[in-house]
């Protein structure tokens, strides 16, 4: 009998983890979570999956490499998937250490337990890093979407660390011949997400009668994924072989202003709620634009032919079905997200 894939996970418990989690526990095989449980965590995500055979969780912290190492000798990995990161651009703002530590030193230690675990498992197949299109910085005067090839330009300290460990990755691959993967998406929405982010921000905002912020002019650019488009296509990389050291991008193909998407989540809960309202009220009433964010980027988009080339996926969701969805969640969830502090 042929045995079951091991796959070691990190930051399965936030929301782009847990999407792939839910995915991959449809599949026979055994799944270890490593999740520091941080801020932007939720063990909700993952209720509905905990008890399923072949999913196991340990709570540590990617920059402890000697637990790392632990971890990869007991569990024996044939792939990891690093979805582990501090993820908010603000917050990397106000301090960028935990970001290093995370993002870089963990991506650090993961690739070492990595190379160190290769020397006796030489049947160890993919190291996937999952990246953002905020490495190829600022698009607003790019005239092509970038490419797998394309120049890496980060903006903010978030990004910076999200293209040092990509960078880290390639060359680990390169020289200690470590099979890997990187996956570069666009904007991820759906439900479970965090409600410090943009989407779910402007409809918990909304459901409290509070102010939903946009920066600036609300003018920046930016393409979404469904979030689980994106976990199908994380799949179809890792186990094909013809994927092997190489980049994908994975975008939505739905480019859109920040201040049409926040119009587009009011207009929706405009003909949801019908509650509490007075005959004239619009959730569009509540917008404020607050002061742009230092160093804000105006555009992301990605040129993603290749992962529908080569891999065949393409998004199931346009941003309006993906938008109904997520809000539907939400307001479906009100006890996943009431008690979290944004
Ligand atoms: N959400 C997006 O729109 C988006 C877009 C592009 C790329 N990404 C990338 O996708 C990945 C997942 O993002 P997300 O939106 O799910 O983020 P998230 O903030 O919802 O979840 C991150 C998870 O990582 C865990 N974590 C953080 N630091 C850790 C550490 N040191 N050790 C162990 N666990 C740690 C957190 O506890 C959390 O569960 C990240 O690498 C992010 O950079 C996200």
């Amino acid at each position: 009998m042929r045995n079951k894939k091991k796959i070691l996970i990190t930051g399965g418990t936030g929301f782009i983890g847990s999407a792939i989690i839910r995915q991959l526990l449809k599949k026979n095989i055994s799944l270890l979570n490593l999740d520091c449980l941080s801020y932007a965590s939720n063990k909700k995500n993952l209720f509905d999956v905990e008890k399923r055979k072949g999913y196991k969780f340990l709570k540590v912290d990617i920059s402890n490499k000697k637990k790392l190492q632990k971890v990869f000798n007991l569990f024996k990995p044939d792939y990891v998937i690093n979805c582990a990161a501090e993820t908010h651009v603000d917050r990397s703002i106000l301090n960028a250490k935990k970001f290093i530590k995370s993002n870089i030193i963990g991506t650090y230690n993961l690739l070492e337990c990595t190379r160190e675990y290769l020397i006796k498992n030489k049947k160890f197949k993919r190291f996937h890093q999952i990246s953002t299109d905020e490495v190829f910085g600022d698009l607003y005067k790019v005239a092509k979407p970038p490419n797998e090839n394309s120049a890496y330009l980060p903006s903010s300290p978030y990004s910076a660390s999200k293209a040092s460990s990509d960078h880290l990755v390639t060359s680990w691959g390169r020289t200690y011949k470590i099979p890997y993967s990187i996956s570069i998406c666009t904007n991820n929405y759906g439900p479970h997400q965090f409600p410090e982010k943009l989407i779910p921000k402007t409809i918990i905002n909304a459901m409290k009668g509070k102010k939903i912020p946009i920066y600036g002019d609300g003018k920046q650019i930016r393409d979404w994924l469904f979030v689980e488009d994106h976990a199908r296509a994380i799949q179809k990389i890792i186990f094909s072989r013809k994927t092997k050291n190489n980049k994908f991008n994975i975008s939505g193909n739905n480019q859109i202003y920040n201040f049409n998407l926040v119009n587009m989540i009011c207009d929706y809960l405009n003909k949801k709620i019908k509650f509490n309202k007075s005959k004239n009220f619009k959730f569009q009433n509540l917008i404020k634009f607050v002061k742009d964010r230092p160093g804000h980027d105006r555009k992301y988009i990605l040129n993603s032919n290749k992962i529908r080339r080569q891999l065949n996926w393409k998004p199931n969701y346009n941003i309006n079905k993906g938008i109904e969805r997520t809000i539907d969640w939400y307001l479906e969830n009100l006890t996943w997200w009431d008690n979290k502090k944004s």
